[in-house]
């Protein structure tokens, strides 16, 4: 397994440029299935977890090609029986349930395992099938779902958390081509989820309400192959943005979609961190002293968990008692420990993490424990004095698209040390 070694207390400067993002690519990948048309997808990140969708893609019978960015899927033939090993090892996999068993009426898929994060029930999207008409039952570890025909219907997609956004990307997909009108109320705001409207859109379904928390869509027999550009990955340039903050540096982010970012924007200025736009680019320095600042996780546009990690780190450094509170999933502070092995002071109190930060983080041996308290190591990692070795960092490589040469072009001292 990879490592990361890196030398830090050197301020980023320079550009970097955003990728497109993984959490739109992944179901944007799977809708694909809707048709029997080619889909071509740009801007799709290079990553671990994007090629192993279209392994699961492969493995129902499409056809797919990945060069220089840009993704084709045909999927002419399919069949709607996925391969269970390599669905159960890839959260994001459930969103083929959707579209199987819009295209093909029957769909056996793998139950998504659950991950260090927190359980990760699928519940919602479960519910959400059956309320088109779809007949569900779980056995022997797979899903399997089938429908005489899916049926527009109102389905309230809320959880215990709030909303679901690949439940609703899940609905959504499936509801295009389901008879009559499906209103999905309490759906998931999130740019993810406006962007696989859009590219539905696209193929010609007829949706309404795009990046609000209720969804009309009246469906269609048919929907055709089209040409689509995967939205900037709003959590990479977040990562970006807190890393260069961390070390005090500055950076001019090319492609980001700044109105993606909600309440991160906002938290980076309370604690003392410049953000200016420069034509279409975002430039992020710090100069002065860190404040600390409470945050909470939260639905589109709060602020988002997954860059919950990397303010932490951020927050490392700020003078004084900050308090972050999760919301979302229940067990997402395995970064805690790691970074209170650089000298973190923090202590976790039930959802929240209480940071007393200002003191200087010294470089150690850490271990990365899933993809964003990964990125929050690297940026610990980045600020510390000293040596930080970020140990399996291929939690890293699912969801950053070469993060190393980014952070090198910065002026940053990573290297990748290869494992077996
Ligand atoms: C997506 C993102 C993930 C992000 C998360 C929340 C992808 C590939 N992953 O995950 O990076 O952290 O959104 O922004 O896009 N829940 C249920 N029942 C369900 C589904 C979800 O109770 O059927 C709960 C979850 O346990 C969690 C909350 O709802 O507490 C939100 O989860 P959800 O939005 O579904 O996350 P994902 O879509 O899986």
């Amino acid at each position: 397994m990879d490592s990361f070694l890196i030398k830090g207390g050197i301020p980023l400067q320079g550009e970097v440029t955003i990728s497109g993002s993984k959490n739109a690519a992944l179901p944007l990948m799977a809708a694909a299935l809707l048709t029997a048309d080619t889909c071509t997808l740009r801007r799709v990140p290079d990553l671990s977890d994007t090629r192993f969708m279209l392994r699961i893609l492969e493995s129902l019978g499409a056809e797919t090609r990945f060069e220089n960015g840009t993704v084709t899927i045909r999927a002419a033939s399919l069949r709607g029986f996925g391969d269970y090993d390599l669905i159960r090892k890839m959260r994001g996999s459930i969103c083929i349930l959707g579209p199987l068993l819009a295209r093909l009426k029957e769909a056996t898929v793998s139950l998504p395992g659950g991950c260090i994060i927190g359980t990760r029930p699928i519940d919602l999207h479960l519910k959400g099938l059956a309320a088109l008409g779809g007949r569900i039952e779980i056995e022997g570890g797979y899903v399997k779902a089938k429908a005489k025909k899916l049926e527009g219907n109102t389905i309230f997609l809320g959880g215990r958390a709030g909303p679901t956004v690949l439940g609703t990307a899940n609905i959504l997909m499936a509801a295009a081509l389901a008879e009559g009108v499906t209103v999905i109320e309490s759906a998931a705001c999130e740019p993810e989820v406006t962007d696989v409207a859009h590219f539905l859109i696209g193929m010609g379904a007829k949706i309404q309400g795009l990046g609000s928390p209720t969804l009309t869509i009246t469906g269609v027999r048919e929907l055709h192959g089209t040409d689509h550009e995967v939205i900037p990955d709003r959590i990479e340039a977040c990562t970006f943005l807190c890393a260069a903050a961390a070390t005090k540096g500055d950076v001019l982010v090319h492609g980001a979609k700044p109105e993606h970012f909600g309440a991160v924007s906002d938290k980076l200025q309370e604690a003392g961190v410049q953000l200016k736009r420069e034509g279409a680019s975002l430039r992020v320095s710090r100069s002065g002293r860190l404040k600390p600042t409470d945050i909470t996780t939260l639905p589109y546009a709060g602020f988002p968990t997954d860059v919950q990690a990397q303010f932490i780190a951020l927050l490392c450094q700020a003078h004084g008692t900050s308090v972050v509170t999760e919301r979302i999933f229940e067990s997402r502070f395995m970064h805690v420990a790691e970074l209170m092995r650089m000298g973190a002071e923090i202590a976790i109190e039930g959802p929240s993490a209480i940071i007393k930060g200002g003191r200087p983080l010294s470089g150690a041996p850490v271990m990365a424990s899933d993809l964003r308290a990964s990125a929050a190591l690297v940026i610990a990692g980045l600020a510390a004095e000293g040596e930080t070795m970020v140990n399996r960092i291929y939690h890293l490589d699912r969801g950053y698209e070469r993060m190393e040469s980014k952070l090198q072009a910065l002026g940053a001292n990573i290297q990748r040390v290869e494992g077996e």
